[in-house]
């Protein structure tokens, strides 16, 4: 079996929390997207869901497997969003960021009642922290920014190179909200939570890729079979 295979069990396993009538947060990502296209054949075979995506492309899955959608302006209130992540721990801590969609994931995924993360297993980590974190900013004054996050993420013992995300243009990478993203390899970070306060404090930082309380379950797929951490 592969990593795919694994995304696809996780995305599976996830389908059992999904119940008719449902209005569900739709994640973003190559795991998420398992899940989309799941969520698509239950839709065609009379499963009634009305659903929020993370991501325009996560939109534009779901619109073309005819998946109803609304907005959290319609319906600002979630039973269930199904998502992936970069890194999650046991405490169900997570990076999140990887794909560039975590300031929309993060508002879906707190306007839920459930936050179900999926994952194959080489997302699960004892400490977080060696996926580069994340961080949406706004474009302007990003020197300024950086410098600050470098400043304040020091404080929390936490040092790196802090970069801008670059596209496949070669163009700085434009989020759907039209931000940017810094990535910071920070190494493993000894207090998440400490960390995330402390960069909360940046101005320029619309929001970080550190999500803490947030996921109630983790479904983890991998050669020894699916974890659930709860
Ligand atoms: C996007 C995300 C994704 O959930 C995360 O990057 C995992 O992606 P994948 O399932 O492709 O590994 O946070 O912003």
């Amino acid at each position: 079996m592969s990593t795919d295979d694994w995304k696809r069990q996780a995305a599976e396993q996830a389908l059992t929390y999904v119940e008719d009538g449902m209005k569900l947060g739709l994640g973003t990502g190559s795991t998420a997207a398992k899940f989309v296209d799941l969520l698509g054949a239950k839709v065609k075979s009379g499963l009634k869901v009305v659903c929020v995506p993370t991501s325009e492309a996560t939109r534009a899955q779901a619109a073309a497997l005819g998946i109803p959608l609304t907005t959290l302006d319609e319906t600002p209130e979630l039973d269930l969003t199904i998502d992936g992540a970069d890194e999650i721990d046991s405490d169900l801590r997570l990076i999140k960021g990887g794909g560039g969609a975590l300031l929309r994931e993060k508002i879906v995924a707190v306007a839920s009642d459930r936050v179900v993360i999926i994952a194959d297993n080489s997302k699960r980590v004892e400490n977080l922290g060696l996926f580069p974190l994340p961080l949406e900013v706004v474009p302007f004054g990003l020197g300024a920014t950086q410098n600050l996050i470098v400043k304040l993420a020091a404080d929390c013992g936490c040092e790196g190179e802090v970069k801008l995300r670059v596209g496949t243009d070669g163009k700085p990478f434009v989020t759907d909200n039209g931000n940017h993203i810094l990535d910071c390899a920070f190494g493993l970070i000894d207090d998440p939570e400490a960390l995330d306060d402390a960069l909360k404090l940046v101005p320029g930082v619309v929001e970080s890729g550190l999500f803490i309380g947030i996921a109630d379950v983790g479904i983890i797929a991998g050669p020894k079979g699916v974890e659930v951490l709860s």
